[in-house]
């Protein structure tokens, strides 16, 4: 397992998620923790909705403080009582304080807003989110199943008025559910945001489980197609679900739920599994998507803006590069001087992974000291190498997403390192290329 910074926070978290939504029972809870914990999994996610989940979860976690515990809270407590759900401040704390009691701690890593409640003020919510965690019972916050637009909104009178901003949102991610692609996976990587992806094996109709009942034709489509790609990698199909679920965005965390500790290993490994474009692509044929028109013309105005021309045909160029002013020079050129340069320290060299063609474009490095950082808006950056051939190679591979070789001297050995570069599909859509 690897790990990521949570948001723009220095909160180390694993690439996958626990849910805990169906461990109702502590001994198998407790087998699926240490399943995740072996894996080296660190990340639990329960809920204030999710039955007796959080209630096993405080039987179950004696290291408490090795796991980064998160609950939710705004689904309602009581139907019969107006209060006892909502986003607003009164729910908030009893809620909270009926989770630490079931939690048995005496603060949550991170707490997320569960839905999102029109009625109550935005502003309201993030003010008494703020208040707990100075009162030191929550640390990081985040917002689940809310559109960008509040996102957004919250994003800034957070930044604006000094209060804690959200650091990730949560929302179902799938082959058969991309919406977030139009708009709350943009926001993410402009914002800097994690994504917690739940739903990515559609509750089990992606893998084949017989639990699912009667599944649609689109389901079964698209899990003949999960298990044909399965069957040509080797791996299984949760493990291509899961690998897919990751492989536009690397803001991107699954978070996948057990009921038993025996597929844990087995889905784990799926952080291991990269698909082939071709594999991506069969998949996708299965399940088409589109992002709709309006989303296409924004995109289009949106490069015309930035002074790109349009240019159509095959392949992609470093084109964001000269959107940023560069005189049309070699792309290495171009990244070396978006990128500024800093003073070298060759023993604080450290060699890694490089460069994500993505959209934003984000670059994400492996900074080999135990965690990966992926681009945020306005942390310093570093000189950095890249090599030519790498780059135009990623290009014309016809890749979505590459990775090529890439050094960063360091300032620090475990900073988090973290650069922002504009590379755009040839067409200037802002789409990755060839996709
Ligand atoms: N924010 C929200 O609104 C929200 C909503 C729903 C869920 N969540 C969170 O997301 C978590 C996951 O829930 P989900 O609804 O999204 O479920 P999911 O991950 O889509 O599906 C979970 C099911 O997938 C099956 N599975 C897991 N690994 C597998 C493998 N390797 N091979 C075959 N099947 C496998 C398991 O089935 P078996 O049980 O048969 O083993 C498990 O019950 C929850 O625990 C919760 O924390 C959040």
């Amino acid at each position: 397992m690897r790990y990521r910074l949570f948001g723009r926070t220095g909160l180390r978290v694993a690439e996958m998620f626990l849910g805990a939504m169906a461990l109702q029972e502590p001994d198998e809870a407790r087998r699926v923790v240490k399943a995740y914990a072996d894996a080296g999994g660190n990340v639990i996610d329960t809920a204030s909705a999710y039955a007796e989940s959080e209630s096993v979860l405080g039987e179950v976690l004696t290291d408490r403080d090795r796991f980064v515990l998160a609950t939710k809270y705004t689904l309602t407590r009581d139907p019969h009582d107006p209060n006892a759900g909502g986003s607003h401040r009164k729910n908030l704390v009893a809620s909270l304080e009926r989770s630490l009691r079931r939690l048995r701690t005496d603060y949550v890593d991170i707490l997320w807003v569960h839905t999102w409640d029109p009625h109550t003020p935005v502003a309201e919510t993030l003010r008494a989110l703020d208040d707990l965690v100075r009162a030191g019972k929550v640390r990081y916050l985040g917002v689940s199943d809310t559109p960008a637009w509040v996102v957004s909104r919250a994003d800034v009178l957070a930044e604006w008025r000094g209060w804690t901003p959200f650091a990730g949102v949560q929302v179902p991610y799938s082959l058969l559910n991309r919406d977030i692609e139009r708009d709350v996976l943009p926001m993410a990587e402009q914002l800097g945001l994690t994504v917690a992806a739940w739903g990515v094996l559609e509750h089990g109709a992606l893998t084949g489980s017989s639990r699912v009942g009667s599944p649609s034709p689109e389901q079964q489509r698209v899990a003949a197609a999960v298990r044909a790609v399965a069957d040509e990698l080797g791996v299984t199909p949760a493990q291509v679900a899961i690998a897919w679920s990751r492989a536009r965005s690397s803001v991107v965390h699954p978070l996948i739920g057990f009921r038993t500790a025996d597929r844990v290993a087995e889905t784990v490994a799926a952080l291991d599994v990269t698909l082939p474009p071709e594999a991506v692509a069969k998949l996708e044929a299965a399940a088409p998507f589109e992002p709709g028109p309006f989303a296409d013309f924004v995109n289009r105005s949106a490069a015309s803006a930035g002074g790109v021309r349009p240019r159509r045909g095959g392949g992609a160029s470093a084109a964001g590069v000269r959107q940023l002013g560069d005189g049309g020079d070699g792309p290495v050129h171009r990244l070396r001087r978006l990128l500024g340069r800093q003073a070298e320290d060759p023993r604080q060299e450290v060699r890694g992974l490089g460069v994500r063609v993505d959209q934003p474009p984000l670059v994400e490095v492996d900074t080999g000291v135990g965690f990966v950082a992926v681009a945020q808006p306005g942390v310093q950056a570093h000189q950095t190498e890249l090599d030519t051939d790498d780059l135009e190679a990623a290009h014309a591979g016809a890749h979505r997403a590459a990775r090529v070789p890439i050094a960063f001297p360091l300032p620090e050995p475990a900073a988090p390192l973290v650069h922002e570069v504009t590379i755009r599909g040839q067409d200037g859509s802002g789409r990755p290329p060839a996709c």
